[in-house]
């Protein structure tokens, strides 16, 4: 066993240091939204591995959940013009996301004369009209049916029964959602706390920095889950534990679709040799070098942490190079990972140095498959406009996450080591003869939260 770990095993639970036990010595008070605590009790049943592994269950949810969910599709500013467009696929279906006149909208993407996709699947451009690439029959941009070659042939044709369906569209902070059951509550209902929670953060004028899709042979829940727990962290990411909370995580649930979990930098790990302060400030780490670590090495006066120190030195950062003033935000709302989950794919990042979405995609409709896409987002100078956002880089199972340019070296190998792991969970979970995944109380809970909204939509 890994001797990190090995002096915890079977052990009752030590006087792990909390999320409320860190943030109450920091500089700043306690946020009110970070104050608040909210784990209910849960059952412990274990969850069956075929909800993982089974075409069955993957076909169901297809069925039953994926058309009845608010779905992240892309950032506005990935289609800022009348005419932009974006595909967006789930399983068999596909739906073209597109900014029109009267804002944006999102249409199947099949042709309604012999079902031709309009647009290739996984692409994304701009397009006056959307036309058929196959008999070449048009649509204007609001759906209307435009042209028909040889006309005269359809004299049966009922132009008006022939605009193009359409899903629903709404935006949050600037992330597109489409929801392809007509009678789905609004977006914002949908996302119960998550518009108050992140009140302070408004990410409408950041850009897409860095794009990922990784390709992975594993379930989507496989990779989601992966990150939804910290329980992993000193087994895989031993190097994390100097700098980073884990197991002392704060895991919050705040209904079917919202959860989120707390954790403190510029800490150690329980399972790690306590630092000093100043070991701590050398080796944080900080997520943007653009915004730490500007003009030589940090100290730690006497009476100050780590945390606070690097906290002070992010206000003067943002402050000198982005004109944004953070004297409203605590200083763990500045250094800590403040990550919330929406059911069932999405995963949003609060913090200000690890503001960012990630989503966990099926691929096609292989219950082995799926496709991990991370935007990592930032603000910029307003005088020098908008930069456009990263085009998406794709890496494939086997490719390591330190080809993407951009990403910091140091979280590169950390999604390695966890994306390394998940072909192994998945062969596992194949080949279990137990068939079942047996949860821990607290630290897992989030991901039985998914478990029992997700059966909600499956029912029987
Ligand atoms: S299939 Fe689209 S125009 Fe014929
Ligand atoms: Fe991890």
């Amino acid at each position: 066993m890994n001797e990190r770990v090995r002096k915890f095993a079977n052990a009752e639970a030590p006087a792990f240091r909390s999320y409320q036990d860190i943030i109450a010595t920091d500089s700043t008070p306690i946020a009110p939204l970070l104050a608040l605590k909210s784990n209910p009790p849960q059952p412990t049943d274990d969850i069956p591995l075929s909800q993982f592994t089974s075409q069955a269950f993957f076909d169901l949810e297809m069925e039953r959940m994926w058309p009845r969910v608010w779905q992240f599709v892309c950032r506005e500013e990935h289609i800022p013009e009348v005419g932009d467009y974006w595909v967006h696929d789930i399983g068999d279906w596909s739906i073209i996301v597109i900014r029109t006149e009267d804002g944006i909208r999102g249409y199947y993407n099949s042709c309604l004369h012999r079902g031709t996709r309009l647009k290739p699947s996984g692409t994304s451009g701009w397009s006056a009209e959307l036309q058929c690439p196959f008999h070449g029959w048009s649509w204007t941009l609001d759906g209307t049916l435009n042209e028909v070659p040889c006309a005269w042939e359809f004299k049966h044709l009922d132009y008006e029964a022939n605009r193009l369906p359409q899903v629903k569209v709404e935006a949050w902070n600037s992330f597109v959602f489409i929801n392809m059951d007509e009678d789905a509550r609004p977006l914002l209902d949908y996302l119960e706390v998550l518009p108050e929670h992140f009140a302070k953060r408004d990410l409408t004028n950041w850009y897409t920095y860095v794009h990922i899709r990784k390709e992975l042979a594993c379930n989507w829940k496989v990779a989601l889950e992966a990150f939804m727990e910290a329980y992993h962290t000193p087994v895989v990411h031993p190097e994390l534990t100097t700098v980073v909370s884990d197991w002392n995580l704060q895991h919050d649930i705040f209904g079917d679709n919202v959860s989120r979990d707390l954790s403190a930098m510029g800490v150690t790990s329980p399972t790690a040799r306590p630092k000093t302060e100043q070991e701590l400030l050398d080796s944080m780490f900080l997520g943007d070098p653009t915004t730490s670590k500007a003009g030589g090495r940090l100290l730690v006066p006497e009476g100050k942490t780590a945390r606070i120190v690097v906290a002070e030195a992010m206000r003067k950062n943002f402050a000198e190079k982005f004109g944004m003033d953070l004297s409203n935000l605590s200083d763990a709302e500045i250094i800590d990972s403040l990550k919330y989950n929406v059911f069932p794919n999405v995963m949003v990042n609060a913090g200000l140095t690890t503001a960012q979405m990630t989503v966990f995609w099926p691929m096609g409709n292989d219950p082995n498959r799926c496709v991990m896409e991370n935007y990592r987002l930032r603000p910029f100078q307003p005088e020098g406009g908008r930069p456009d956002p990263a085009e998406p880089f794709r890496l494939r199972e086997e490719d390591s996450f330190a080809l993407v340019p951009g990403l910091d070296p140091f979280v590169a190998s950390v999604y390695d080591q966890d994306t390394g792991i998940m072909r192994w969970q998945q062969e596992g979970m194949r080949g279990s003869r137990k068939g079942k995944a047996t949860l821990s109380s607290y630290q897992e809970s989030r991901i039985r939260r998914i478990h029992e909204t997700l059966a909600k939509y499956m029912g029987e």
